[in-house]
């Protein structure tokens, strides 16, 4: 069934107010909704966007988000088969309802995007072959990785690529116990147990902690990178409970790191002939990985995919895996890449390729910005000369963090001066100032500091 703004598109008619149909307000639908009630200095995509139902469990419950009492309804059925919504956003997670409801909502023409990594990877096969079918798009950006943008590289821009493998630290949760377990030298059941309290981890951590969640992740992940389609039970699935910090500590030892990796990758078989279309392995397992491998440093709940192909060879996405703010930055580019579906037409330019501002940046002169610095001097070695450079300071309010004198060359002293944030304004009066004073010889280097 064709919707009001599809059929307008069809004929070339350009509009505002793609209808959304929100399922869920638990932690990414608030996330989303607080993201797109405050659009300013956003997409101006994003404007265009109406919020017009969420489904939730409860219509009393208090929530973090101002809606309309009659944009609130518990029947999620309705809003997967209004005609007025475009897009419906899956948000609830779990199975079921939510994968009737996306084939539901799929069945009705809508468009669909979903933060579920679990119907995705269990139910990809029903839900895309229908969505082909039906002519609309399900949009996955939040299902893996969080806020970090994978699917989308994945499906677009690295497409061009052939490529080799896909290893990820895709679950936070175990990544914030294992780096935990070695920062601490603590075991997994104490560092569990904390992050519990803490609520990093949940009370049934089975999902995360056997490797469950990253195995959904990495299903997908592989599904876009080589191209096909993935069987959940043929990825090999290992979690962290075995993992014991004696372990750790030998690993250490060895110059590795432990992480849970989930692994995608075309299996070159000595018996194989080499070809582009090599078959795959897909697993999640602990792993010992080399403390100088770009995914070593990925520590706490952060979570990382490390792409590599041809020719581009290794790219690597980093970034917040979990989190409201973040799943909604992911929930809102698949909403904000549909919005554009919607409007463009044969007439009307996509407004995503298109370059659709024609002001200035306003850029702020260097003179005004704050940092700190870093700068060596070369001086007389004569009493008082750190106490001048000290006033020289201070009187333009340059706050000094540390002054070494870190040796001598001949006859002059070398002394290094780190700041406090200064204005870089302040800073240069200073130092234009320091340059005359009869005590300095040089100043050899000027560098800010992080
Ligand atoms: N439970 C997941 C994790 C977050 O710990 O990374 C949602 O995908």
């Amino acid at each position: 069934m064709l919707t009001l703004q599809l059929l307008l598109v069809k004929f070339g008619i350009r509009f505002v107010g793609v209808k959304l149909g929100i399922l869920g307000l638990g932690t990414v639908g608030t996330g989303t909704v607080q993201l797109l009630q405050d659009s300013a200095g956003r997409h101006p995509l994003l404007r265009d966007v109406e919020i017009y139902r969420v489904g939730v469990r409860s219509l009393d419950k208090p929530r973090a988000v101002k809606i309309p009492d009659a944009v609130l309804t518990t029947d999620l059925e309705a809003i997967v088969n209004d005609p007025q919504v475009d897009i419906v956003v899956e948000v609830i997670g779990g199975l079921e309802p939510a994968r009737s409801l996306i084939l539901k909502a799929i069945e009705n023409g809508k468009h669909v995007v979903s933060a579920n990594k679990a119907v995705i990877s269990r139910f990809g096969d029903e839900i895309f072959t229908a969505a082909n079918q039906a002519g609309v798009y399900v949009m996955l950006e939040a299902a893996v990785g969080g806020g970090i943008p994978v699917i989308q590289p994945l499906k677009q821009s690295l497409s061009v690529n052939r490529i080799h493998t896909v290893t990820g630290i895709v679950n936070g949760t175990t990544n914030y116990i294992l780096t935990r377990m070695q920062t601490e030298g603590s075991s997994f059941n104490d560092v569990l147990a904390d992050a519990q309290k803490l609520g990093y981890a949940e009370a049934d951590p089975s999902a995360d902690v056997d490797g469950l969640d990253a195995a959904d992740k990495i299903a997908i992940l592989a599904s876009l990178a080589f191209g096909g389609r993935i069987k959940l039970q043929n990825v090999y699935c290992e979690g962290i409970r075995q993992v014991s910090k004696t372990d750790i500590a030998y690993a250490d030892k060895l110059g590795f790191v432990i992480k849970l990796l989930a692994i995608a990758k075309r299996v070159n078989l000595p018996s194989i002939t080499p070809s582009p279309h090599l078959p795959i392995s897909v697993r999640v397992h602990p792993t010992l990985v080399p403390k100088t491998h770009p995914l070593a440093s990925i520590n706490g709940v952060y979570n990382a995919i490390l792409v590599e192909g041809e020719p581009i060879g290794q790219v690597m996405f980093f970034g917040p895996g979990a989190g409201a703010g973040a799943t909604a930055s992911a929930v809102s580019s698949d909403i904000l890449n549909l919005v554009a579906v919607l409007q463009a037409s044969t007439t009307t330019p996509n407004p995503l390729l298109t370059c659709g501002h024609q002001d200035y940046c306003e850029i702020t002169p260097s003179e005004e910005l704050i940092s700190r610095f870093y700068s060596r001097f070369i001086t007389k070695d004569q009493p008082g000369v750190i106490g001048k450079l000290g006033t020289c300071f201070g009187k333009y309010g340059v706050s000094l963090e540390s002054v070494v004198q870190t040796g001598f060359q001949g006859e002059l002293a070398e002394i290094v001066v780190v700041t406090h944030d200064v204005r870089e304004g302040d800073f240069r009066q200073a130092l234009a100032e320091i340059q005359t004073l009869e005590a300095i010889d040089s100043i050899p280097s000027l560098l800010r500091v992080l």
